[in-house]
């Protein structure tokens, strides 16, 4: 794996250079790729969420013949939170991909949609949500929040 990236982040060798709780929700969101509902693309993304209160909200890509119906991984996790409480805070965001048909050179990073509805996530609760991006479970990159991947961003500041 190419360990070089143009934005603030740490990378990270294995699971265990990380807290247990993030390791295990780096597994959860591993387990969940193989859930997937990916038979177009035959991409698996999994993605798994940390509440500060211990819960872990779990995604995988849902796929539709009609393709631009297809949902990605980190999407389903996020808005299973989101409907399931009102008030939440995000502790950490695991994602993680594999394509079956092409071992990854670079960690899969999340798509455009995704980042933005992030960065929503981030403005809910005032405060960045830290992602642990890995897509062969021996790299991890952590990065502090949302930002780095989307600057200059859309955001409820223009509406309101
Ligand atoms: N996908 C995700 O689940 N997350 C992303 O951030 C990028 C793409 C999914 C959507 C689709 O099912 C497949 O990967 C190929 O694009």
């Amino acid at each position: 794996m190419d360990e070089k990236y143009n934005f603030k982040c740490e990378v990270f060798d294995s699971l265990s250079n990380l807290p247990d709780e993030i390791a295990v929700l780096i597994q959860a969101a591993q387990s969940q790729m193989d859930r997937a509902y990916a038979p177009y693309s035959k991409f698996y993304v999994g993605a798994a969420l940390l509440l500060e209160d211990g819960r872990t909200y779990l995604g995988c890509n849902q796929e539709n013949a009609s393709f631009p119906l297809c949902m990605c991984a980190e999407r389903v996790a996020l808005y299973n939170a989101g409907a399931d409480n009102d008030s939440f805070r995000i502790k950490a965001l695991a994602i993680t991909a594999k394509n079956p048909a092409k071992p990854l050179k670079e960690i899969c990073m999340p798509c455009g949609a995704c980042r933005q509805v992030i960065r929503e996530f981030e403005e809910r609760q005032k405060a960045e949500i830290p992602l642990y991006l890995s897509s062969d479970g021996n790299h991890i990159i952590k990065l502090d929040g949302i930002s780095p991947l989307l600057p200059h961003s859309f955001s409820k500041d223009f509406l309101l």
